[in-house]
């Protein structure tokens, strides 16, 4: 997070002040007051232009806790409906596929439905007749609104393709909604090329056949997954950014790094701050700051080029100060 507000001040110079509040949240504060979100912080947040969220947990921390009490509640309150994920192989970095795969799509999550809005129990707990169920919610409200701003992003494109990805050969119920949405929303858009792949299958497409790939749209459980894999191949979930965003801006969006917070190197200074720093970009986009989110872009993608030598002795704020440098110079 430092790194992250380091190259924010550092790209805008001082033109543009900005004034930031901090807020402790995650597992530390939780274990000194058994509190995730309170909601005064969640109202105070809502007089903030954005929101730049560190990555949290730690496994002293049960399960869900944060990431429902923290996390999902920030989504939620703040509809973020919108989870967006670009994935883009900058030059230099290694992709563990064969070749040089040119990878950049970018994957719109929704970010408010699915299986993801805790609509569920259990029954006989504890017995051997123990039932779970876990029931994904989909509104043709959300499918239409999420699929929409696909669209649109789709067609902002050079590419101006549109995949959807779902699983309705088992997924029925849902699957069609999705799908009957997809293609009524098409109509107003004759210039996007659509594509339907089930979730499965894209999977093997991530690996086989990445390029094929530009705007992707698909339900929260789907996206949550096939965005750690889209890290995966484009140099590893340190590099993987994304913005949480309420596109009406009634609401605070908020950016995130993909990852989680890597408790086992915490403290020792060798996290790589990049993906929080693409974040950064993403947020001064949303805001309106297009050349410095540029430059920030630009900034990583040189830095990626020429690190491979260095970043195994590099530490967290060493690789914060290189990219300082280059948005400011
Ligand atoms: C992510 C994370 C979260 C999610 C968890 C921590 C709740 O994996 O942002 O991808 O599942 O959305
Ligand atoms: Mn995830």
């Amino acid at each position: 997070m430092a790194e992250g507000l380091k190259v924010l001040d550092a790209v805008l110079g001082d033109d543009v002040s900005v004034e930031t509040t901090e807020y402790d949240l995650g597992a530390r504060r939780w274990h000194a007051t058994g509190e995730t979100l309170p909601d005064e912080v969640l109202e105070e947040l809502k007089g903030h232009d954005a929101i730049l969220l560190g990555a949290i947990g730690d496994p002293s921390v049960p399960s869900g806790v944060l990431e429902r009490g923290l996390l999902l509640k920030l989504r939620f309150a703040f509809d973020h409906h919108v989870n967006l994920r670009p994935s883009k192989l900058f030059p230099g970095v290694e992709s563990p596929l064969a070749g040089k795969p040119e990878i950049d799509f970018v994957v719109v999550r929704e970010g408010t439905e699915g299986p993801y809005v805790g609509n569920g129990g259990s029954l006989r707990t504890g017995t051997p007749h123990e039932v779970a169920t876990e029931v994904s919610l989909n509104t043709a409200f959300g499918i239409e609104r999420v699929v929409r701003d696909a669209y649109a992003r789709a067609q902002a494109r050079p590419r101006r393709k549109l995949t959807l990805v779902h699983k309705n050969n088992v997924l029925v119920h849902a699957g069609h909604l999705w799908k009957n949405i997809f293609d009524k929303v098409g109509e107003e858009f004759p210039e996007v090329t659509t594509d339907y792949l089930h979730v499965d299958a894209a999977t093997i497409f991530f690996v086989t056949q990445p390029e094929r790939f530009d705007v992707i749209v698909t339900d929260n459980l789907f996206g949550d997954i096939l965005t750690d894999l889209a890290a995966a191949v484009t140099g590893g979930i340190g590099l993987a950014a994304s913005g949480n965003i309420n596109p009406g801006g009634q609401f605070p969006s908020m950016f995130e790094p993909v990852h989680g917070s890597a408790p086992d190197i915490a403290g020792t200074g060798k996290a790589d701050p990049t993906a929080t720093v693409l974040s950064v970009a993403m947020l001064l986009r949303h805001l309106g700051f297009d050349a410095e989110a540029a430059r920030v872009e630009a900034a990583v993608s040189a830095d990626l080029a020429e690190r491979a030598d260095t970043q195994s002795t590099r530490t967290t704020s060493q690789t914060g100060d290189a990219l300082a440098a280059r948005v400011s110079g």
